[in-house]
């Protein structure tokens, strides 16, 4: 838990309130929070479904790591502390854009479920919405797309989740997406008709 450090500091309420936003958006604001191994197609499915959702008019956008760690987060590396302060920053950004009323999308590892925990406990029941994105470190080690397991393997990345950095997976995750068998497609269907069996596409 980060110590609140600044005093004499006090949280106003806006005037446009949170279901005022929906309404006008015309579907809920909520983040829908992938986990997983690197490479194990977090970005790929949380960009498909993205642009599924845009294309329906929907207002979304994706948080993912590679992208927020050359920005918002630079200054941060992978060790646990880094990465607990990576996840907090961006579930506060994610709770900005689902209360602005976009279904934000966030591809992180997030490999510890204390900081998973901690960001779901910035959201009201139902606006939180993990998915872990299940595939094996053998699955992704073979995918290996950036190169980056054959490096942790070799000794040139320290702490690479997965080969010498633990996962621990999600046991209470509203979805669980099969990418070991299962491609992109089906994947993100599946996503999707989670999404609008909730009522999450209407206001
Ligand atoms: S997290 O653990 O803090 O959630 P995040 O999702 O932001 O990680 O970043 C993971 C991405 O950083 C990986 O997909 C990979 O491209 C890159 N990366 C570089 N070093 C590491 C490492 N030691 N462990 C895992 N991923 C790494």
């Amino acid at each position: 838990m980060a110590e609140q450090k600044a005093t004499n500091v006090t949280w106003h309420e806006h005037t446009v309130t949170k279901d005022e936003r929906f309404q006008l958006a015309g579907h809920k604001g909520v983040v829908v929070w992938f986990t997983g191994l690197s490479a194990c197609g977090k970005s790929t499915i949380a960009n498909a479904l993205d642009n599924k959702l845009h294309q329906m008019g929907k207002h979304s956008f994706v948080l993912d790591g590679d992208n927020i760690r050359l920005g918002l987060n630079k200054n941060l590396k992978f060790s646990p502390e880094d990465r607990t302060e990576n996840i907090r920053r961006i579930g506060e950004v994610a709770k900005l854009f689902a209360s602005s009323g976009t279904i934000a999308i966030t591809a992180f590892i997030s490999p510890y479920k204390a900081d998973r925990d901690a960001v779901r406990a910035l959201f009201a029941p139902g606006e939180f919405i993990e998915v872990l994105v299940d595939a094996s470190v053998e699955t992704c080690e073979a995918r290996d797309p950036k190169g980056l397991y054959k490096k942790a393997r070799a000794g040139e990345i320290p702490n690479f989740t997965g080969i010498s950095a633990p996962y621990e997976a999600p046991d209470k995750a509203e979805l669980v997406l099969d990418a070991n068998t299962k491609g992109i497609e089906e994947l993100t269907n599946e996503v999707f008709a989670y999404l609008e069996s909730k009522g999450v596409l209407k206001a």
